[in-house]
Formats: C-alpha cells, sequence, structure tokens
C-alpha cells in the first residue's frame, strides 16, 4: 500500500493519479473533479458538482462542536475526511478497500487519518460523531452497524447517515437499499433516539442530470487519459447505467433519499 501512496501523492487530480488506482471510484472523481462518491446538494446553476457534494455535509457540520472527534464510515475518497479537517474537527476514514484509503491518505490535509478496515476494526472510540454516507447498502443487516456505532459514540454523540432508502418492497437482490423507516426502527432497538429523518431527493435529483451531462462531456477525455487500460470503457459505462438507474427509482416514485440524524441519549 505504501508504493501507492507515493504513486497517487506525485499528481494529486491529473490522470495519472487515478491511472495509478483503477477503479469505479477513481472513474467517478475523475468525472466530478470530486474526493466524493456521494450525491450533491441541491446544486445551483453553472455551479460545480463537487461543490454541491461538498454541501451535502457542510450544510450538517453546525450540529457538531468543531474540534470534537469524527469518525467517517466507508470513507472513500476522502472527500469529506477532507472537509472535516479543514472545518475543525479531528478526523478520522475508515474503508475496506485499499486503493481508496491509499488515494485518501495520499491527497489528505494534515491531521486527518485513513485506515483500512470497517466499524468492526475500530476499537478507539469514544468519538462525538460517526458518520455513514451511502455505505448501507454494504450491511444487509443494519443492527450489527446500529450497535457498534452505539458503543464507539460518547454520550450525547451523534450518527448521521445519508442513503437512499426504498419506498417500495423490492427484494435486497434486486436493490440493495434498506426501506424507508427500517433504520430509524433498528437504531431505536440499538438505544439511539431519532433526533431528525428528512427526506432530500428533491435537492438531490438533480445530481443525476449533472453526472449524465459529465458522462458526455468528458467520456473522451477520460478514455484518452485512461488509454490502453483494459475495461475502462465497459466500467464507465456500467457506471453511467447506475447513474440511470438511481434517476429512473427517483422518477417512478420508489427511491428516496434520507438524511437521518441520530443520538446516542446524553448522560443523565
Ligand atoms: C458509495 S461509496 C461512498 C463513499 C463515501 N462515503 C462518500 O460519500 O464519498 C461506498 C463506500 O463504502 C465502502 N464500503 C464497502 N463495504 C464497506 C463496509 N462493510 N463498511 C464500510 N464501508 C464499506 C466502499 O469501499 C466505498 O468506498
Amino acid at each position: 500500500m505504501r508504493a501507492a501512496v507515493r504513486s497517487v501523492g506525485a499528481d494529486r487530480r491529473g490522470a495519472r493519479a487515478v491511472l495509478a488506482l483503477p477503479h469505479p471510484l477513481h472513474l467517478f472523481e475523475f468525472l466530478t473533479r470530486s474526493g466524493h462518491y456521494h450525491v450533491g446538494l441541491a446544486p445551483a446553476e453553472a455551479e460545480p458538482l463537487s461543490r454541491a457534494m461538498d454541501r451535502l455535509i457542510s450544510a450538517c457540520l453546525g450540529r457538531l462542536a468543531r474540534g470534537s472527534r469524527v469518525l467517517d464510515v466507508g470513507s472513500g475518497l476522502g472527500g469529506t475526511v477532507a472537509l472535516l479537517e479543514k472545518a475543525g474537527f479531528r478526523a478520522v476514514g475508515i474503508d475496506p478497500d485499499w486503493r481508496a484509503v491509499a488515494y485518501a491518505a495520499a491527497r489528505s490535509p494534515a491531521g486527518a487519518e485513513h485506515r483500512l478496515g470497517t466499524l468492526e476494526d475500530v476499537s478507539d472510540g469514544p468519538f462525538d460523531a460517526v458518520l455513514l454516507t451511502e455505505v448501507l447498502q454494504h450491511h444487509r443487516d443494519l443492527m450489527p452497524l446500529l450497535a457498534r456505532s452505539f458503543a464507539l459514540l460518547s454520550p450525547g454523540g451523534f450518527l448521521l447517515v445519508h442513503d437512499p432508502v426504498l419506498l417500495v418492497d423490492v427484494p435486497w437482490e434486486r436493490v440493495p437499499y434498506h426501506r424507508s423507516g427500517a433504520l430509524a426502527e433498528c437504531a431505536a432497538r440499538a438505544g439511539f433516539e431519532v433526533c431528525e429523518r428528512r427526506d432530500l431527493s428533491a435537492e438531490i435529483r438533480p445530481t443525476f442530470a449533472l453526472l449524465g451531462e459529465l458522462f458526455e462531456a468528458r467520456r473522451a477525455e477520460l478514455l484518452s487519459a485512461f488509454a490502453g487500460r483494459a475495461g475502462v470503457e465497459a466500467q464507465l459505462d456500467e457506471l453511467a447505467q447506475h447513474v440511470q438507474v438511481l434517476e429512473r427509482g427517483f422518477a417512478d416514485g420508489y427511491l428516496a433519499y434520507e438524511r437521518t440524524w441520530l443520538r446516542v441519549p446524553p448522560a443523565a
């Protein structure tokens, strides 16, 4: 992993860095010029999508005390950890994909920490907040995830979740998102207070059209940057198709996008 960290450090945003780590996450990074692999919040006209992606997270930070310790689970390319660190939090990111961790670590501001693993590997709590941004599709059973998060948080600590949810019953094998309400039910069983659940569907939906435009506008540039690397075109098509399926899900009304704030009850 150390060699990979050095090679991406040589070129922070360019094609060579992405070439060093071929992965759908990195194609996405190339397209959006952001360290995020999540939707944007209320993209404004002529604004880069990357800024709206930052806003999904930065809009929440006022609720957390500056200087507090925050764990980002499934931290991907490190965009959220970088934002947190720059905003004065002590940020730790953890992700099971070593390529994502290496990439994030190489671009990260001083002080931010990137670890390889999952929530199960974290044993140095307490944290003041845990963030789960678009990672629930990797957790079919929510109870262990919530119980572990609860155990790692300090009294009064927050668990902040952003994720698509299903509004109809669809087998997990077909669409791996949880039913709307399932998270809040499990969270209450794990001991959390459900502070807020908000449907952000209308605010995030423009993301899909903007991504479609970027797939068109940057396709030639991307294929030229990745020239000679087997499978990139197919990976790009697969990614574009995934975005289209999501867009259709929102248009047809069977998907929504929710932000959920959960809190460990403060000490009496
Ligand atoms: C859609 S990406 C979201 C990345 C990041 N949270 C963001 O908002 O940019 C999902 C991430 O979850 C990670 N992941 C996969 N399995 C996981 C698990 N069991 N626990 C935590 N993260 C996981 C993937 O490697 C990937 O980086």
